[in-house]
């Protein structure tokens, strides 16, 4: 597993945040190349992607598509082989759905001077929903998996200035916290992160009101970086996105809180182009849903989840 410095330095004491991103994620050249395919940016338009994300359901154990089961069991094998703690890590975003029971709790971190809306609020908790159920379709009926529904929320939104809230701010709470470099974060206390151990009691309003990542929007931020601390990409490349249905920079760095690797030293066998090969891809495709699902069928048995 890898760490960027900058991001440790960020984060309190005692835990450690692990990013499963490069630091290629944020080179904006890995990515310019997908924003210019236009078949794959639309769902209705291209051919190809409509056989995309449409995971055949209720099956069960592991029977990929024979034409990708090669490729699978290669990153399957590359990743237990270089993640440092493939199996004693515990915080992975599968850690994390399974001590909620099938629940998502977000804090935004607005890296920014600039106002939001409270329309532009409601838009990115959708559209930020929209994409986790892209991946999580592939779960539903599959394997076991015990949630027909992860429930994906925005619960905190952490600025500079509670200013820069315009609108009503029910139902999500307000952090003017900062960590360690002075961006703004919600609150340690009712992180996940600095609480793996679920205790909550020093949040107010307990576990009912924590979070278990964040969802960090950097002005002038490029390209992004994923792990189970959450999802950081660029405030201006996220507001600029909330038409597309398929914001291809925070699926990837969505997968990287689920575990699944990067691409940048090697391919599997006849995969090219898919959305965890950094800009390859705008959309999740079968072999991106079977990654997934090899977590699931793995982590699960190993974890006595099933
Ligand atoms: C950024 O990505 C481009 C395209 O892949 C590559 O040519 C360039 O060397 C990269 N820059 C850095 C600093 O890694
Ligand atoms: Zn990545």
């Amino acid at each position: 597993m890898r760490s960027i410095a900058s991001l440790t330095l960020a984060l309190a004491a005692g835990a450690t945040a692990v990013d499963f991103s490069r630091s290629h994620d944020t080179n904006s050249s890995v990515w310019s190349s997908a924003a210019e395919l236009p078949a794959a940016a639309s769902h209705s338009r291209s051919p190809i992607s409509r056989f995309w994300n449409r995971p055949s359901k209720r099956q069960g154990g592991w029977s990929p598509p024979s034409d990708l089961a090669t490729a699978l069991q290669e990153v399957w094998d590359h990743c237990m082989s270089t993640y440092s703690d493939f199996w004693g890590f515990k915080n992975y975003g599968w850690d994390q759905i399974h001590a909620t029971e099938g629940k998502i709790n977000v804090c935004v971190r607005w890296e920014s001077d600039s106002a939001v809306t409270e329309a532009q609020r409601a838009q990115v908790a959708s559209v930020y929903a929209a994409q986790y159920q892209k991946w999580f379709s592939w779960l539903y009926d599959y394997d076991n998996f015990p949630y027909s529904n992860i429930d994906v929320n925005i619960v905190g939104w952490a600025v500079k200035d509670q200013s820069l809230l315009q609108g009503s701010t029910k139902g999500i709470t307000v952090y003017t916290d900062t960590d360690a470099d002075g961006v703004p974060q919600c609150s340690e206390a009712c992180g996940r992160f600095f609480h793996q151990d679920g205790n909550y009691n020093s949040c107010p309003g307990g576990a009912d009101a924590h979070y278990d990542h964040s969802l960090w929007l950097t002005d002038g931020f490029s390209g992004g970086a994923g792990g189970d601390w959450g999802q950081r990409i660029g405030r201006e490349y996220f507001i600029g996105a909330l038409g597309s249905s398929d914001v291809h920079i925070l699926l990837h760095e969505m997968g990287h809180t689920f575990g699944l690797d990067d691409f940048y030293d090697w391919l599997p066998t006849g995969q090219t182009n898919f959305i965890m090969n950094a800009g390859s891809a705008t959309v999740i495709t079968d072999f991106d849903g079977w990654m997934l699902r090899n977590w699931w069928n793995g982590l699960s048995r190993y974890r006595g989840w099933q």
